[in-house]
């Protein structure tokens, strides 16, 4: 069996949305495309808006209390996700930045599920009444507000469909990943030796495959401790990687 051909049923995801157009040129393009076509994945489109009863295909209407903005309704969520007939063991993730942040071991749960919904957040708010019914988990991408949760829902897909067995060619490569192990990606370098003024450090250029091990090791946790200190901060080094990190100095 070659490593694209998939051993089980593809992985479900649906996205609800009231921007559908948003997702064509990312699904259909790169590793989130060939997936689909190899049969790893499976997308669909949920257009919330086909949902309204509002004769004028109003999905959003003004805030009680007062105030700015407009509120996506309760209705149209409702009824589009009640057209899918989940079971309740599915994952309905809701994106909001009043949430906790979505890491790497989200992902990888999620990448080992049958079926996945992103319900994308309104820009302007939504009522309440979604997230407490509907929704098993809410995620933020990060400290920051966005336009809408397209993009975030965007974001989570890629993270979770490049851990599903064979989308990604070489397993290996996504075991080497930042996050995987508690520590960020160590720096790579590719032919030749040297460009303009600057070298591949000299342990890569050698073939002594334990030296090699051992200085992508300690990048790694240079590399956290000067960029993700937060990252760091979680990290219980052990003696020898200690050790490593002394007389690294
Ligand atoms: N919607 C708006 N901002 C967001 C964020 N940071 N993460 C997830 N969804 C969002």
């Amino acid at each position: 069996m070659s490593s694209n051909t998939p051993a089980k049923a593809p992985t479900q995801f649906d996205i609800c949305t009231l921007f559908p157009d948003f997702f064509t040129g990312p699904l259909n393009s790169s590793i989130l495309h060939r997936a689909q076509h190899h049969g790893h994945v499976n997308y669909a489109l949920h257009d919330m808006r086909d949902h309204t009863d509002d004769k004028h295909r109003r999905v959003d209407d003004r805030p009680f209390g007062g105030g700015p903005g407009m509120v996506l309704k309760a209705q149209p969520v409702f009824a589009c996700l009640e057209s899918m007939a989940l079971s309740p063991e599915v994952p309905v993730i809701l994106t909001s930045p009043r949430a906790p942040l979505f890491t790497q071991q989200d992902a990888i749960a999620l990448s080992q599920l049958p079926r996945v919904v992103f319900l994308c957040g309104h820009y302007e708010g939504m009522d309440e009444r979604i997230r407490e019914r509907l929704c098993s988990h809410v995620y933020s991408i990060g400290s920051y507000v966005l336009t809408g949760g397209e993009p975030a829902s965007l974001v989570m897909l890629d993270a979770i469909v490049r851990l599903i067995p064979g989308v990604v060619g070489r397993q290996a490569s996504v075991e080497q990943d930042s996050f995987m192990d508690g520590l960020l990606d160590c720096p790579h370098y590719t032919r030749p030796a040297m460009f303009r003024d600057m070298e591949v450090p000299a342990v890569l250029q050698g073939g002594n495959h334990a030296d090699i091990e051992r200085w992508r090791h300690v990048q790694k946790m240079k590399e956290t401790q000067r960029w993700r200190p937060d990252v760091w901060a979680e990290y219980t080094p052990s003696a020898q990687e200690q050790k490593w990190l002394e007389e690294s100095q």
